[in-house]
């Protein structure tokens, strides 16, 4: 049903492990949740406990159109899976000219996906206006962009306000009502970082969701290969995870319920 695009105009803000720990989050709220990892560091299979070795995925899969449901990983969070796969300059070419002729290769099945009653897709996207998010900001019902509370993220507030970061043309401006945006790394004992947040509270006003403060308990979780409310149930930064999925599931139309598993 609906799609979450976890995005960000810049690398290392934190897009995964949001993509990932929400996910997890909308999932312990009720709901069946296929994260789907559309960037080819792959790295989002290592929140749910996939083996580093583990390459096999979807995404880079896709000139060969595969089974999407056949693909699909059963984690122990509850979270379904679609990994993007192990990924060379050479596979990472032949994908995106295979998408530039036909986009079908992606929207077809992620419509299929769209189409499975009260599923949340979550995709996890690559950095910046990609050819990933150009396809798939037009069929999602929130663009949740991440940006840390820094003199970096705070200069490209105009980028998301213009809607030029989805892509330019005319869909960018109605795209640019769909986005939400996310401070992670927030720190309360910096001065900096509470300064841009409150100017980012002034300047977005409902469009920021919420904020995520910088919490140890994140990275040792991902060392742990799992969520952040399974290994740190809690922590300061699991309790701001919780509230952001909270105003997600909020901005979503209502879902029905749904018991069924997403693989077959
Ligand atoms: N709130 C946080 N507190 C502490 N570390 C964080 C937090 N969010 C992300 N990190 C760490 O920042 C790094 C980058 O995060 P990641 O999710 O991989 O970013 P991206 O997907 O945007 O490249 C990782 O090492 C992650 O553990
Ligand atoms: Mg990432």
């Amino acid at each position: 049903m609906p799609l979450i695009c976890i995005a960000a105009p810049k690398g290392g803000v934190g897009k995964t492990t949001l993509a990932a720990n929400l996910a997890g989050a909308l999932h312990c709220a009720g709901q069946p949740v296929l994260a789907m990892d559309c960037d080819p560091q792959n790295a989002l299979r290592l929140h749910f406990g996939l083996p580093v070795w583990d390459g096999a995925g979807f995404l880079m899969q896709l000139p060969l159109r595969p089974d999407w449901r056949s693909l699909v990983r059963d984690t122990a969070s509850g979270v379904a899976l679609l990994p993007h796969g192990a990924n060379d300059i050479r596979t990472a070419l032949r994908l995106a000219a295979a998408l530039e002729r036909e986009p079908e290769l992606l929207l077809a099945p992620v419509r299929a996906m769209l189409a499975e009653p009260g599923l949340i897709l979550v995709a996890d996207l690559p950095p910046g206006p990609s050819q990933m998010l150009n396809l798939l900001a037009p069929l999602a019902d929130l663009v949740v962009t991440v940006l840390l509370a820094d003199a970096n993220s705070a200069a490209l507030v105009p980028e998301i306000d213009s809607g030029r970061f989805l892509g330019s043309g005319a869909l960018s401006a109605p795209q640019a009502a769909r986005v939400r945006i996310v401070l992670n790394q927030v720190e309360a004992t910096s001065r900096l970082s509470r300064a841009v947040a409150e100017a980012m509270v002034r300047h977005l006003g409902p469009r920021l969701l919420g904020a995520v403060c910088r919490d140890e308990a994140v990275a040792e979780a991902l060392a742990a290969q799992r969520l952040l409310h399974a290994e740190a149930p809690g922590s300061a930064a699991a309790l701001d995870i919780e509230d952001i999925a909270r105003g997600i599931a909020a901005l979503l139309p209502p879902l029905p319920l749904s018991t069924e598993p997403v693989a077959p």
